[in-house]
């Protein structure tokens, strides 16, 4: 298992099981000279821990942050050194898995590991669980820190847009939802009428024994033009890459997406347009014209490069594999057998996912930024608005 690291220029590297002795990360490339926010890494650690509702797991972690290096004691200032962050497993019950654990879950991981290794940890799912993404959320909120001081409009938002069939997508307005709004509900569903059902949903499928599924909405507004690489690291693969790679995601769209044959050449391309400059946003570009498209069915991203509009993607998350009805499985044993899991599960993991995918977005945007600095210094051409003063276009 030799892929334990995301990333190019700032490298973060997850480490732990979910019923060993702890999780986190090892963060390498974060620039010095940083303070780093503490209390805004045990924020986020806070959103995506485990038995904030009912609808979560009851598992009980406090999922508190220990610095393990890479920061003065005294100032909190990064000194370019290797960043270790730990949170010790406090809540964790193998007992559970003890009747069970020569049975493959379906849908799980259990199969796969014990195929590729011979061995697995059966506790509470080693690696494959939910747990792992501790070190990203905690490493997601140090990225964030670094792009917001550099970037100050900056604002990564998702939200929990669809539960199993109950769809909020044609309520919501993207530009207008922020992470209060969000964590406003226990669903993580701004609208609070849709979140309602999709509460209900979840709670019917819960008492049921059963899970449900959905989508994951990502907004980012007030990103730079200019990040991303031209053919193999396209901001759309890293994000796609990145998204992925989350426990129980199974598909990303970007923009107009899966629904973009719908429309004609024509209908589908976003008309570009120079915005004349504006000095309500704080950007430090605010002074000259800005970039943008008139529609944004690109989602914020065209030959890989973000184009300044806001990222706009969508997430697929499955139903949460273990549930607690009886279901046909199969044993290492080469037996045809019943399964009866038991444990503490999510039956739904999509409010939880919500500031998983944010850090995974940060994390992607971070590392962009810091190759970008480094190939093309900072401010790059694109932050200066037009770009060739013969023949470029006028401000509007
Ligand atoms: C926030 C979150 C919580 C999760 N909680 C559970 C859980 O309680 N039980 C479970 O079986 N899977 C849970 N999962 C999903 C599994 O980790 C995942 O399905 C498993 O690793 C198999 O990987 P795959 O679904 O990507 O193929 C969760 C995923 C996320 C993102």
């Amino acid at each position: 298992m030799a892929a334990n690291t995301f990333g190019d220029a700032f490298r973060v590297t997850t480490f732990g099981e979910s019923h060993g002795v702890g999780v986190g990360c090892v963060i390498d490339g974060c620039p010095p000279g940083h303070h780093l926010d503490l209390a805004a890494i045990q924020a986020a650690m806070a959103r995506r821990r485990p038995g904030q509702s009912a609808l979560t797991t009851p598992r009980d972690e406090e999922d508190r942050i220990e610095v393990l290096s890479g920061v003065e004691a005294d100032t909190g200032v990064t000194l370019g050194t290797p960043i270790c962050l730990l949170v010790r497993n406090q809540d964790a019950r193998s007992s559970a898995y003890d009747e069970w654990h020569h049975i493959y879950r379906p849908s799980h991981a259990d199969f796969g590991y014990d195929a590729k290794f011979g061995v697995r940890a059966w506790q509470g799912g080693g690696r494959a669980s939910a747990r792992e993404t501790v070190g990203r959320v905690a490493a997601g909120a140090l990225a964030e820190q670094l792009l917001t001081a550099r970037f100050p409009d900056l604002r990564i938002c998702a939200w929990v847009e669809r539960v199993h069939r109950i769809d909020a997508a044609a309520v919501i307005d993207p530009g207008a939802v922020t992470r209060a709004l969000v964590d406003a509900h226990p669903t993580r569903c701004p609208h609070p009428a849709t979140a309602a059902q999709m509460e209900a949903e979840i709670l019917a499928a819960k008492k049921r024994g059963d899970s449900v599924g959905g989508y994951v909405r990502i907004y980012a507004q007030g990103l730079p033009v200019g990040l991303g690489e031209p053919v193999f690291d396209k901001l759309d693969a890293l994000l796609a890459q990145g998204f992925l790679s989350l426990p129980a995601c199974k598909g990303f769209e970007l923009g107009s997406g899966f629904s973009g044959p719908d429309l004609t050449g024509l209908e589908h391309n976003d008309p570009y347009h120079w915005a004349p400059p504006t000095s309500d946003v704080g950007r430090r570009t605010s002074d000259v014209p800005k970039m943008t498209t008139t529609t944004n069915r690109s989602g914020g991203i065209q030959g890989g490069i973000s184009n300044g509009m806001p990222i706009d993607g969508r997430l697929v998350f499955k139903p949460t594999a273990t549930v607690l009805k009886p279901q046909a499985s199969a044993d290492d044993g080469g037996n045809n057998v019943e399964l009866q899991a038991k444990g503490r599960h999510d039956p739904c993991v999509l409010p939880r996912a919500v500031p998983i995918v944010e850090a995974m977005t940060a994390l992607v945007l971070v590392d962009c930024w810091l190759r970008q600095r480094a190939q093309v210094g900072d401010p790059w051409p694109g932050l200066r608005g037009p770009l060739h003063a013969d023949g470029g276009p006028s401000p509007a």
